[in-house]
C-alpha cells in the first residue's frame, strides 16, 4: 500500500500502528545485486518473514560438481534448478528421462523430433502459459526444446563456420553446455516476428508479455538484456527456461540471471 494512502486509512480508521506499517517501513536486507525498480504490477513480499523464506534453498538444488579432465561436470542434472552455464557443464549422455511433447502451437510441423520435447513439468508449465497468452491474444508459438548433445555438437561446429567462433560463442553453446539437454528451455516466438528467433522479440507485444508474465508459471527469461557479461551470452528474449514458480518470481522481481539468484540464496 502507498504510504500516503495507509496514512490516510490509519487517520479515518483511528487505528493504532500495526506492524504492517513497522513493517513496511524497515529495509530490506542487503542483497549483492543490482537492484531495479520494482514493477508497479509486481506485489512487494508481504512481510520479513516471507522475503526470508523466498531467499532459502534447500542443498538438492545447487549443483553437484565432479571435476573431469579439468571440466566441472554436473552429477545431479535432474534438479529442476541445475544451473548450467559456460563454467559448469552436463555429462555428454545426459537425456531426461521424463521428456513429453507439450500441447502448444509450433513453427514447424514435423512430429517426432527431439526439438518438440521438455520435461514433463516444463511442459505443463508452458502449457499454461500458453493459454493465459491466447486468452490475452497473445500469440505464441514454440521453436525449440529439448537438444541433445549430438544436436548441440552439430549446431556449434555449422555457427562456428557461419559466424567464426568468436561471434558464435555469445550466441550457441557448446556441446554439453546448453540448457536445452536439460529439456527446461524452450525457445519461442510470435507471428509478429515473422516467426523468428530475433532480439526484436523483446520488443513485441508478445515478448513484452513474456518479460512480464513468464515468472508466474515458472519461467525465465535466462538471457536478460544488460546482463550479457554475467550469463556470457548475448540477449535472448525467446529463451525461456523453467526454474518453478518460487525462484522465478524471485529472479523476476530482483531482475537478476540464474546466476545472480544462486549469489543471493542460502543453502539449507
Ligand atoms: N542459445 C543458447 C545459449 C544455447 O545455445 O543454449
Ligand atoms: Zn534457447
Amino acid at each position: 500500500m502507498k504510504k500516503w494512502l495507509y496514512c490516510f486509512v490509519m487517520v479515518v480508521s483511528g487505528c493504532q500502528s500495526s506492524g504492517l506499517y513497522e513493517q513496511e517501513q524497515k529495509p530490506s536486507p542487503p542483497i549483492q545485486v543490482e537492484q531495479p525498480a520494482r514493477s508497479s504490477e509486481t506485489p512487494a513480499p508481504s512481510s520479513e518473514a516471507e522475503e526470508q523464506e523466498e531467499l532459502v534453498l534447500e542443498e538438492r538444488f545447487w549443483n553437484q560438481i565432479e571435476v573431469q579432465n579439468g571440466i566441472k561436470v554436473i552429477t545431479n542434472p535432474d534438479n529442476i534448478l541445475v544451473l548450467v552455464n559456460k563454467e559448469q557443464q552436463l555429462p555428454s549422455d545426459y537425456k531426461p528421462a521424463d521428456l513429453v511433447i507439450p500441447n502448444v502451437p509450433f513453427t514447424f510441423k514435423e512430429t517426432n523430433v527431439e526439438k518438440r520435447y521438455m520435461r514433463a513439468e516444463a511442459a505443463k508449465a508452458l502449457e499454461a502459459m500458453f493459454t493465459a497468452a491466447k486468452k490475452q491474444q497473445i500469440m505464441l508459438y514454440a521453436v525449440s526444446g529439448y537438444r541433445s548433445y549430438e544436436r548441440q555438437q552439430q549446431l556449434f561446429s555449422s555457427e562456428v563456420q557461419r559466424l567464426g567462433e568468436e561471434k558464435a560463442v555469445v550466441a550457441v553453446a557448446m556441446p554439453g553446455r546448453s540448457e536445452h539437454q536439460t529439456g527446461l528451455a524452450i525457445d519461442i516466438t510470435s507471428p509478429s516476428v515473422q516467426y523468428a528467433i530475433t532480439p526484436a522479440f523483446g520488443d513485441t507485444l508478445e515478448g513484452k508479455w513474456v518479460a512480464e508474465h513468464a515468472h508466474e508459471f515458472g519461467f525465465i527469461i535466462r538471457y536478460p538484456k544488460g546482463k550479457e557479461h554475467i550469463t556470457k551470452y548475448q540477449y535472448e528474449p525467446w529463451h525461456l527456461r523453467y526454474v518453478g514458480e518460487k525462484a522465478a518470481k524471485v529472479i523476476y522481481e530482483k531482475q537478476i540471471t540464474l546466476e545472480e539468484y544462486f549469489q543471493i540464496v542460502k543453502k539449507i
